[in-house]
């Protein structure tokens, strides 16, 4: 994919955000925000044993934030949560597609962190 499909990804994300919202029922919430901007975004997953068995999220902010967001919550369904704890800035450049400025790194990976935090607490 050349990098304008990415950003339309993103830019679909961010519009029509896959997985928004808070459920009714989950197993563990986590909020996190930046600091820098105070973009926040919670998150709300429900486990089937060590799977992520569904994942929904809330939050406001910029359009890296939020599309990350969609982007992740869509990607890591079904998966095995030891494997979600080792993601780094590798895996959501690479879920992202395009080349994300030093400044907008934190936006990039507000969600995992906060993913992450949820799930080690
Ligand atoms: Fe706040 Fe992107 S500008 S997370």
């Amino acid at each position: 994919m050349d990098s304008n499909i990415y950003v339309e990804n993103i830019l679909d994300h961010y519009h029509n955000p896959r997985n928004f919202g808070k459920p009714e029922k989950f197993d563990i919430y986590r909020n996190e925000f930046n600091p820098l901007c105070g973009d926040k975004i919670s998150v709300f997953i429900k486990l089937n044993k060590n799977i992520i068995e569904d994942i929904k999220f809330t939050g406001n902010g910029c359009a890296i934030s939020q599309a990350a967001a969609s982007i992740l919550t869509e990607h890591i369904k079904g998966k095995d949560i030891e494997e979600i704890k080792q993601y780094g800035e590798h895996q959501i450049m690479e879920l992202l597609g395009i080349k994300i400025s030093h400044l907008r790194l934190k936006c990039a990976l507000l969600s995992i962190k906060t993913i992450q935090n949820a799930l080690n607490q």
